[in-house]
């Protein structure tokens, strides 16, 4: 039997893959509460899960994709969407980094502990800039944590998919957004430090508005 080490992506979409089809939760906030969308908007929930925050957006919006890069995440997805007969709900396989949708295509933009998962978090930002039209808005749940972590964490594939190995300092986050494009950020929520495994982290909730 070969020994197969899976890297930071892998490792994300095995762990996963296995929670598809459990009813584990899997959020940090209340992004799509707060981002508050409207009938005749077009929505986009990045690293969308099961589905249900799309689903949830469909009954309120024109559009609704959500975007993950986990197949049995997709398959989940589709399967709900039929279940409640949501023809305005769509489910896209792809990455945060490269959205498969086109420029000024989207009025809001959300996501719930996902871009964590991300190594490049300018890259997913940038990607949240293209796709907003002029006026639109994202609404992003989240995890920081409050000091740069070790280098024997980040380079441990198990902690990404834990949903800690990639968090980074508020600043630097908030650095990876304006360099983006974004200005005048808003604060929704941030929790107070809580151990997740062996680390302490916050969850935090931000709203932008693309100028
Ligand atoms: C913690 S779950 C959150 C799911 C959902 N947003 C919720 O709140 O229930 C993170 C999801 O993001 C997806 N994901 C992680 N990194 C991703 C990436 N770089 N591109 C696309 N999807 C990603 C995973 O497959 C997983 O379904």
């Amino acid at each position: 039997m070969s020994n197969v080490t899976l890297d930071k992506s892998q490792t994300i979409q095995v762990r996963y893959a296995e929670e598809a089809t459990t009813s584990c939760c899997l959020s940090c906030g209340g992004a799509i509460d707060y981002a508050k969308p409207e009938k005749g908007e077009v929505l986009i929930d990045l690293g969308s899960g099961r589905g249900l925050d799309v689903l949830k957006a469909a009954r309120m919006v024109e559009t609704a994709y959500g975007i993950d890069f986990t197949k049995e995440m997709i398959n989940a997805s589709v399967s709900n969407k039929k279940k409640l007969r949501l023809e305005n709900a769509h489910f896209l396989e792809g990455k945060i980094d490269q959205i498969p949708l086109p420029n000024e295509s989207a009025d809001v933009v959300i996501s719930n502990c996902t871009i964590n998962h991300a190594p490049n978090k300018q890259a997913v930002y940038s990607e949240i800039y293209r796709v907003l039209k002029k006026g639109g808005r994202f609404v992003v749940s989240d995890i920081i944590v409050d000091e740069k972590l070790p280098d024997h964490i980040i380079n441990d594939p198990n902690a990404w998919a834990a949903c800690y190995g990639g968090a980074i300092p508020e600043s630097d986050y908030f650095e990876a957004i304006y360099k983006s494009g974004f200005r005048e950020l808003e604060v929704i929520e941030k929790s107070e430090s809580y151990q997740k495994v062996e680390v302490m982290v916050r969850s935090i909730t931000i709203k932008a508005y693309k100028k």
